[in-house]
């Protein structure tokens, strides 16, 4: 049987009567990217919180490099050991680093709290996973307020990436950094995923973005996944009306944003009518036969 670097089956969580997510289903193989995309609200956030277990799901399966963690982890030994297989970077750099630790210690936490290492051996490694994403000895001395967005997103990686991570969840990671800082964060990216084999989940709301990081897609619409596939067969040949929405939503010239916002109107009615037909998934040949 494939072992899967992720597995997520039916996965569900309501917020009192709101259903944010609505049985999502998917798989990452290792080494793999998948976007998960789709409009605000749409329930990405929380999908990547029940994964590294910020939210509890009502119910379904989780389950990394084959071991389920559906339920809550008991005691600090099995907390620590989901820790390190999954992290996230979040959409905002400036919140997500404490503002009085330095860069070296920011990244040397993970590392003291996950691995048995010498002081001596633990400098070496943080300084070696600074490298990995370019930064230096200036920058670890650094406290975060005294760097770029662009820096800080750097560090945010170089810490999630301390832990040796099966998977790394970036949430619009790349959203408030401006273009060619977000083209230079991608192509670190790719890089970290050819030399690593760390599986990338990517939340975003950018489909110009997804075209270039991830292998597959997957599109969610209030809570429930529409469509998903191969990137390039969704984006060129989009199956779904959602998903040809979003793609004609993307600015470029004759752009008609009224007309888009009319459309989304009537395609929410539509749906609503119509129970959820299940979603064309044109990876589940591929997936069978790939580990
Ligand atoms: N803690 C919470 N309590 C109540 N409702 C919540 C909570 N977290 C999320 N929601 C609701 O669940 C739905 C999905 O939210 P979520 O943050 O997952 O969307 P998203 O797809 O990440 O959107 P965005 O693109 O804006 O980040 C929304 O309607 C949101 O208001
Ligand atoms: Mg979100």
């Amino acid at each position: 049987m494939t072992e899967y670097a992720l597995e997520v089956e039916h996965l569900r969580k309501t917020f009192g009567e709101h259903v944010a997510v609505d049985g999502v289903s998917f798989a990452l193989r290792p080494g793999g990217s998948l976007a998960v995309v789709g409009e605000s609200g749409s329930g990405k956030t929380t999908t990547a919180r029940m994964l590294v277990g910020l939210e509890r799901p009502d119910s379904g399966r989780i389950r990394v490099a084959g071991r389920d963690r559906s339920n809550a982890a008991r005691g600090r030994a099995t907390r620590l050991a989901r820790a390190r297989e999954i992290q996230m970077v979040f959409q905002d750099p400036y919140l997500s680093l404490d503002p009085r630790v330095t860069v070296a210690a920011c990244v040397e936490e993970p590392l003291r709290l996950h691995f048995a290492m010498t002081p001596a051996e633990r400098r070496a490694r943080r300084d070696e996973l600074l490298a990995r994403v370019g930064l230096g000895e200036r920058e670890a001395d650094a406290l975060p307020r005294r760097l770029s967005g662009g820096q800080r997103q750097r560090v945010a990686i170089a810490r999630a990436l301390a832990t040796e991570p099966k998977v790394l969840i970036l949430d619009e990671a790349t959203a408030a950094l401006d273009v060619s800082i977000q083209a230079q964060i991608l192509d670190l990216l790719a890089e970290i995923r050819r030399d690593t084999g760390v599986g990338y989940l990517f939340v975003t709301h950018n489909l110009a973005l997804v075209r270039h990081v991830a292998d597959d897609i997957l599109v969610l619409y209030q809570g429930r996944v529409v469509e998903s596939g191969p990137t390039r067969d969704v984006l060129t040949a989009p199956e779904h009306p959602y998903t040809r929405l979003l793609l004609h939503s993307v600015p470029r010239p004759g752009w008609d944003p009224a007309g888009i916002a009319a459309d989304r109107r009537a395609l929410a009615t539509a749906l609503r009518k119509t129970p959820p037909a299940p979603a064309p998934d044109r990876a589940s040949e591929r997936r069978s036969v790939t580990p």
